[in-house]
């Protein structure tokens, strides 16, 4: 095998990469669906992904200074997220492993953030995995990634858009909200919602909502203490899973894993319980291609994969659970 090609398509990011069998990512590039204001619109996002699908191909096998021919495999994330994003996505590998003759691997998505981690040198982590729509705390145990904790309502991201929206504020929120709380001085208590591993904003959510229309507050100490807040949430909740699971190492998946205080408070946490702390480089945290193609070199290697007879079983599964995955490539 000489090279694969990895495609993601999730949610708003339409990405590609190609890898050498050893899986090393030669070139990875991507396209971000945005709005200047108001969140994701899945139709739109989907309308997005088709329209630079092929532009950012030849730009890709350019980069990687291949032959479109010696690409033997394509792995893409099949599950979860948009299910017209993945639909796109799937339908850009199949006619490509159609037209090159070459099998297909549909991956998981919030597996594929856990398995890049290997790169940065974590070896068997528990993964705080907070992203738009994601906020999950997992880790391998008895042949199974399980899900310890979760949001039991929205995902930390898209909690983050949400209130950046209401303060007039487009999307990705996240890199905007950041900048304003480094502004902040005051620490304003908000509603703190942990149960044993699981966490929730909802509640936040209200409160921040009522606490911006009263026009109070400063905008800037809302944002910093809604990080304050949330992240100590999530770094409480890591906190137990490394401490129930007996693992010595965290590791941030996901776009809200680019944040540097969260970064900061998962770093002094794992400092102070003698584990070691492993963030990839932000390419790799957000949505990218390149996680996909790693562990779907992972996966062929070990056997599994579509023939093109056999391409009508392939197909998205929107809400594919991280524990619903065999894992056999271990
Ligand atoms: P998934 O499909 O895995 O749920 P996603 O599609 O939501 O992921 P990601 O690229 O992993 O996408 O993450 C995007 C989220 O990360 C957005 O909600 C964005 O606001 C947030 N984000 C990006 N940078 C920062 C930052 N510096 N601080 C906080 N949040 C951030
Ligand atoms: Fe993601």
């Amino acid at each position: 095998m000489k090279y694969i090609l990895g495609i993601e398509s999730t949610a708003h990011t339409f990405g590609l990469a190609v890898l050498d069998k050893k899986g090393k990512i030669l070139s990875d590039v991507k396209d971000m669906y945005t709005t200047k204001s108001g969140g994701i619109i899945p139709m739109e996002s989907a309308r997005h992904h088709k329209k630079v699908s092929w532009k950012l191909y030849e730009k890709l096998i350019k980069d990687a200074g291949i032959d479109e021919s010696e690409i033997q495999v394509i792995a893409f994330s099949n599950a979860p997220g948009l299910a017209p994003c993945l639909i796109e996505g799937m339908k850009f590998a199949k006619e490509i492993s159609q037209r090159l003759r070459i099998p297909l691997v549909p991956v998981n998505h919030c597996i594929a953030h856990l398995e890049i981690g290997e790169i940065t040198g974590a070896k068997d982590p528990v993964l705080l995995y907070a992203s738009g729509a994601n906020t999950q705390i997992i880790a391998y145990e008895a042949g199974k990634y399980r899900i310890f904790g979760e949001t039991l309502d929205l995902g930390v991201g898209n909690f983050i858009d949400t209130f950046a929206r209401l303060i007039g504020i487009g999307f990705p929120g996240g890199p905007k909200i950041q900048k304003l709380a480094e502004k902040g001085t005051n620490l304003i208590e908000l509603p703190y919602s942990i149960k044993g591993m699981d966490v929730s904003f909802s509640g936040i959510q209200t409160k921040l909502k009522h606490m911006v229309e009263s026009g109070k507050y400063k905008i800037e100490d809302l944002a910093f203490s809604l990080q304050e807040t949330v992240f100590a949430m999530l770094v409480e909740a890591a906190e137990r899973a490394l401490a129930h699971t007996g693992k010595r190492e965290l590791l941030l998946g996901g776009g809200v894993g680019c944040n540097s205080r969260l970064q900061e408070m998962a770093k002094i946490m794992c400092m102070e319980r003698g584990c070691k702390f492993f963030c990839p480089d932000k390419s790799l945290l957000v949505d990218n291609a390149g996680m996909i193609g790693y562990l779907g070199l992972k996966m062929f290697k070990s056997g599994l994969g579509f023939k093109k007879k056999d391409f009508d079983k392939v197909d998205i599964a929107p809400r594919e659970r991280t524990d619903e995955v065999e894992v056999s490539w271990k």
